[in-house]
């Protein structure tokens, strides 16, 4: 049994596939919230999930969750182009806030955003779903034990083929996409934990054929400081691929399946030497955890796990890394 004060009532603005596919789901089966409105620029197309999920109330603008008196937190999915204005939206009016990633299209954005959330007294947090998986906190602990001695380099990518797909909200300049934007903001990130800093400096390349609005690929270059590089990269062009690697002194780490590992067992793998174990975590719902980390939040008064500098600190380091390709930003 839940008590009504132990639940935080969620409202949804947009009809995103993120949303309804994933965060929706998860809202419902978590321990602490449950969805009461859902908002789209076109009501049918709001209703036809509130008719999914019983009891939720459907707007046909994203003004009437913000403004619903029932809604204690809002779950934005929107185009990356459109973070910034909603989130302040719904911040004015006192409502908690969950925005995708990457949270601004600039750190100016990000840095607005926050000083609402301070303004308004209402939480703010960047949806990083992956760093809610029990894999990235083992992994970490691996880290910090020392087993694989000081990390000297990360190795990650995110990367999938949206080719067929040209109306994609991620192909579009005006809407904030790019590879980077999208997936490369993964193992960037990815890289900022394990190393537990920002990159000091960045080189790059960026692919972008004459007829697209925004790169369809990034790989970079990135210095930690005190000798400790990374490599990732990003694409909308090759097959989908997916891993991590965080390589010390003694040994390395090796995450196949970092940021997206679906509901099904995953296993991380430590190789020292000659010895190699793996430890296997049974399938979770990380987008669950993600939501019930922030409703405990909201409901105890608790600062969210990834803070204002921390999104801050990555908006700034995609920053860095566009301006070392040359690549103009924002668009
Ligand atoms: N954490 C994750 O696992 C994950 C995964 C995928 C995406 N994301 C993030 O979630 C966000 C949404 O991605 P998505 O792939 O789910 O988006 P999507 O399916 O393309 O949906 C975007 C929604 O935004 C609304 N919208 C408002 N203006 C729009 C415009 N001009 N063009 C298109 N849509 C517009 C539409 O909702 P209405 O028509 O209902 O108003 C649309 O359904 C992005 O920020 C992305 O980075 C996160």
């Amino acid at each position: 049994m839940r008590s009504e004060d132990s639940v935080t009532r969620w409202g949804v603005i947009s009809t995103a596939n993120i949303g309804v596919k994933a965060v929706i789901p998860a809202i419902q089966a978590s321990r602490n919230g449950r969805l009461v409105a859902i908002g789209s620029r076109d009501l049918a197309r709001a209703e036809r999930v509130a008719l999914r999920e019983r009891g939720a109330r459907a707007w046909g603008s994203y003004e009437g969750v913000i403004e619903d008196p029932d809604v204690d937190a809002i779950y934005i999915p929107l185009p990356n182009a459109q973070h910034r204005e909603w989130t302040i939206r719904a911040l004015r009016a006192g409502k908690h806030v969950l925005c995708e990633k990457p949270l601004g299209l600039t750190s100016d954005e990000v840095r607005e955003m926050f000083d609402a959330s301070e303004q308004s007294s209402a939480l703010l947090m960047e949806a990083f779903m992956y760093r809610f998986h029990p894999q990235i906190a083992w992994a970490r602990e691996q880290v910090a034990s020392g087993r694989i001695g000081p990390v000297r380099l990360i190795r990650s990518a995110f990367v999938f083929d949206i080719r067929s797909n040209p109306d994609n909200i991620r192909l579009k300049a005006s809407l904030g996409g790019g590879s980077l934007m999208d997936v490369g903001c993964y193992p960037l990130n990815l890289c900022r934990v394990f190393f537990e800093s920002a990159p000091e400096g960045a080189r790059a390349l960026t692919t972008q054929p004459a007829n697209a609005e925004v790169e369809l690929g990034v790989a970079a270059a990135l210095d930690f400081g005190d000798g400790r590089r990374a490599l990732i990269d990003s694409s909308f062009e090759l097959p989908w691929r997916q891993f991590a690697e965080v390589i010390g002194e003694q040994g390395r780490i090796s995450i196949p399946f970092p940021f997206t590992p679906g509901r099904v067992e995953t296993a991380v793998r430590v190789d020292v030497g000659a010895e190699a174990w793996e430890r296997h975590f049974p399938a979770v719902d990380q987008y669950q955890l993600q939501v019930e980390h922030f409703a405990d939040c909201i409901q105890r008064g608790e600062a969210p796990a990834i803070t204002r500098a921390d999104s801050l600190a990555q908006a700034q380091a995609i920053e860095m890394i566009y301006a070392a390709a040359d690549y103009r930003w924002p668009r």
